[in-house]
């Protein structure tokens, strides 16, 4: 009898997504290694910017009702070392990138050398089902698919130079 129901809770279970990294606790204490922004839906992109920045600000311009948020990206103490040269990661939770507003915790973490997704509130409750960018497939096939910018699943210093061939300033309609 409980077989059953636990059977037919992760059939249904799975057609939802769901965070495959874990929630890091302790997350918060986490050395500050950049302040980024998603940036807001109405950033006009210089021409020259690649299809990878495009793709990103795309995906989440929804973010705080297309204003964008701070971003802050914090990375494991224990692999920082690992980090500064992408990788290769030992397994366990890498980095965090906190979307201030509404406070969102996308969590990147290694398995078996792999990286896998998953993106929580602050309080640890599984938020990836509330929006289809947040899923982990999602995050997978941006941070896959832009090997020359994303290394082993992670993906800020190299991109950090993209933003700044731009003068390091988003653009907007308004001027
Ligand atoms: C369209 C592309 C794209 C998608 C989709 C995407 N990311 Fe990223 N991710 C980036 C970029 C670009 C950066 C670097 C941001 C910066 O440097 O400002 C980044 C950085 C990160 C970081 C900081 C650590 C690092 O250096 O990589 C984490 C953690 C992260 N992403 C997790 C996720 C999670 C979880 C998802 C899915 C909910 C996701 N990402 C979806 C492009 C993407």
């Amino acid at each position: 009898m409980s077989r059953l129901y636990f059977l037919v809770a992760g059939f249904s279970f799975s057609a939802v997504a769901e965070s495959i990294a874990s929630f890091p606790k302790g997350w918060e204490t986490w050395p500050v290694v950049k302040l980024s922004e998603t940036l807001p839906a109405d950033t006009v992109l210089p021409p020259d910017a690649s299809l990878f920045i495009q793709e990103a600000v795309e995906a989440y311009s929804w973010i705080n009702n297309g204003e964008g948020s701070p971003l802050t990206i914090r990375v494991n103490p224990k692999k920082i070392e690992e980090y500064k040269t992408h990788g290769p990661y030992s397994d366990g939770p890498t980095a965090v990138a906190v979307s201030e507003i509404p406070g969102m915790i996308w969590v990147t973490e290694h398995l078996s050398g792999f990286p896998v997704y998953g993106t929580y509130d602050r309080q640890g409750n599984d938020i990836s089902h509330t929006h289809p960018s947040l899923d982990p497939d999602f995050c997978d096939k941006c941070h896959q698919t832009y090997q020359e910018i994303c290394r082993n699943g992670t993906c800020t210093d190299l991109v950090m130079k993209s933003y700044s061939s731009s003068g390091g300033k988003q653009q907007t309609n308004d001027e």
